[in-house]
């Protein structure tokens, strides 16, 4: 497999790469079991949807809105809507668990003498929640969030937003996402992009054409050249 040569930094998508989003629902008790799954998969879409929806129409609202209004509609659909509850799940949404071999890939990839990034529709709130209770602080250059643009990924603004930050070039950056869209947009863009595939999913087809397909970042530091 060929190494992606002339990468200065390792840019992560969020949730569903770094942080398990699934981990909300599985450690809230008060969910039946058998609706456990469907709330996951229907928060998640539905979350993703609104991003998208807003962006279209120029109505943004910040993640942390987004994603409670995508949980209002998931509990009303399932049909087990409390205040109680919705308030447990965004809660722990700030503590989601980590997907385990991300600090041991940050860890060589800081080693080798990359920058870590992540880039994230996630409030800053939201995203210094979740790095300080994994304790990621450390391992990360820089946490960046769609918020200072006001647009959500897959708009091109929020890729750029990513390069001022970190004063390089598309080229040099190599973008890992779990997402297929973000890993095609990215790609797209003009970014190297490392698709995680940890869900198994389809190839899109949309703009784009990741570099590298893995089902776990752990594969990630022997794709990359060290920088020079
Ligand atoms: C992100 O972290 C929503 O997974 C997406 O930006």
């Amino acid at each position: 497999m060929s190494q992606l040569t002339g990468i200065r930094a390792c840019v992560f998508d969020a949730y569903g790469t770094i942080f398990d989003f699934a981990s909300a629902a599985a450690r809230c008790a008060d969910i039946p079991d058998d609706k456990r799954a469907a709330l996951t998969s229907l928060w998640r879409d539905k979350q993703l949807q609104y991003t998208w929806l807003r962006s279209l129409q120029g109505r943004y609202a910040d993640f942390r809105q987004v994603t409670g209004d995508a949980l209002d509609f998931t509990l009303d659909s399932l049909g087990i809507a409390t205040p109680a509850l919705r308030e447990r799940l965004m809660d722990l949404y700030l503590t989601l668990s980590l997907f385990p071999e991300v600090p041991d890939t940050l860890r060589r990839l800081k080693e080798a003498g990359f920058v870590t990034a992540i880039l994230s529709n996630g409030t800053p709130a939201m995203l210094d929640a979740a790095v300080r209770s994994a304790g990621l602080h450390d391992l990360l250059d820089a946490v960046l969030s769609a918020d200072a643009v006001k647009i959500f990924k897959t708009h091109p603004r929020v890729y750029e937003y990513c390069l001022q930050q970190l004063g390089v070039q598309a080229t040099e950056v190599s973008f890992q996402s779990s997402n297929a869209w973000d890993a095609y947009a990215a790609s797209a863009f003009g970014m190297r992009v490392v698709w995680c595939n940890r869900y198994g999913q389809r190839r899109e087809r949309l703009p784009g054409a990741p570099d590298h397909e893995v089902r776990s970042l752990a594969e990630l530091p022997a794709l990359l050249a060290p920088p020079g």
